[in-house]
């Protein structure tokens, strides 16, 4: 991949959408569930440790190698030795990715004391360090996702001119400063504010409920990102715009206060394709773990699901939880075309 690729990704679709990175959530199989029902995406991974990737041959065959349906595919990383980030590089250049993004967003003590993350909000020489040994190392773009500030007395226009200088092609904004973590009110004027002092596209994030709230909120900013509203819910990213043509348009109607109201058939699918996606890139018990998390929440507003609840969340094996899932989709058959989100399912 070559460092313009999102500028010509840009004059294809004017506006882009990222699903965010997501520790715990945004692995392969996450983000194939989301790309199956809107591929209009970009996906960024979950934050994997440079060093780590370096150093754990491991993780990095595990992490990194993913489906056609994921990709342009970016990857995350935090850490806070520029050396080690260039040395990463080279081993996700290996795996096809499209770009990598540097995590200065993370928030949490440990990250922050360790010298990773949002600390490098107010460590300027390192955070450009970092980035220009990514852009020397590789021919894959660098981007950064970063906060407001760390703890509101940093600059954020010079920051970012910093980072542009040391070659970074985009950056993220989420609206917080770091001392914030997930508080305080939305208020987005220092970022479109931001990108009128920058050459490089700024993605703005924070608080995105859905694919339009993104379109209203994006004005002089050409990209946004969701994050937390995608959890069990690929269809945060439709739009009605996307469904212009016949084959859609009885789909149309279906969108409630902006949002795509899927029928249960639809949800069922969703979650039979995460099992399996989720069973074909970890190994069973790991799967059988974090399946366990996933499966229960899609189907949460639906009052039938009760008695199969214990049968997701106790899961043991992919058999069983397609056993389950046929159980009810045979129980729900006259009701698989309704909607759970509408209240049609008693
Ligand atoms: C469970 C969870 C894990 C996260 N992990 C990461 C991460 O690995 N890297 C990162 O840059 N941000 C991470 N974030 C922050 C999100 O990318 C995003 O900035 C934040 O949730 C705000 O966006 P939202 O309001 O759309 O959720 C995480 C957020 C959540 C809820």
């Amino acid at each position: 991949m070559h460092k313009d690729f999102w500028q010509e990704q840009l004059k294809l679709h004017k506006k882009l959408c990222f699903l965010a990175p997501m520790d715990w959530y945004g692995d392969s199989a996450y983000r194939q569930s989301m790309k199956r029902v809107a591929p209009h995406i970009y996906c960024i991974s979950e934050f994997y440790s440079a060093d780590g990737l370096i150093h754990s041959k491991f993780l990095a065959q595990s992490v990194l190698p993913h489906q056609e349906i994921e990709k342009p595919l970016i990857i995350q990383i935090f850490w806070k030795d520029p050396l080690n980030f260039a040395k990463a590089a080279k081993t996700i250049e290996q795996f096809w990715v499209a770009w990598i993004d540097v995590n200065m967003w993370c928030p949490a003590k440990k990250v922050v004391r360790s010298g990773h993350g949002s600390s490098l909000l107010i460590n300027e020489q390192t955070a450009f360090d970092i980035v220009k040994a990514l852009d020397e190392s590789t021919s894959l773009p660098i981007s950064v996702k970063t906060r407001l500030s760390f703890d509101g007395n940093q600059d954020l226009i010079k920051f970012s001119q910093w980072l542009q200088k040391a070659w970074a092609k985009l950056i993220t904004i989420h609206w917080r400063t770091a001392k914030q973590a997930y508080t305080g009110e939305a208020d987005f004027t220092n970022i479109y504010e931001l990108q009128r002092n920058l050459d490089i596209p700024v993605i703005w994030n924070g608080d995105v409920q859905h694919y339009d709230d993104g379109m209203q909120k994006v004005k002089n900013l050409s990209w946004f990102m969701i994050g937390r509203k995608s959890f069990w819910n690929p269809w945060c990213f439709l739009w009605k715009e996307h469904f212009e043509t016949k084959a859609w348009e009885d789909k149309k109607v279906w969108f409630i206060n902006w949002i795509y109201h899927p029928t249960l058939s639809e949800m069922l699918e969703a979650m039979e394709f995460h099992a399996a996606e989720l069973v074909a890139t970890k190994w069973e018990r790991k799967w059988s773990l974090e399946i366990r998390k996933h499966l229960v929440q899609y189907i949460k507003s639906f009052p039938g699901v009760k008695e199969y609840r214990k049968r997701l969340v106790t899961t043991e094996s992919i058999e069983m939880t397609r056993e389950t899932i046929w159980d009810l989709r045979s129980r729900f058959a006259t009701d698989l075309d309704k909607r759970p989100w509408c209240g049609e399912i008693e």
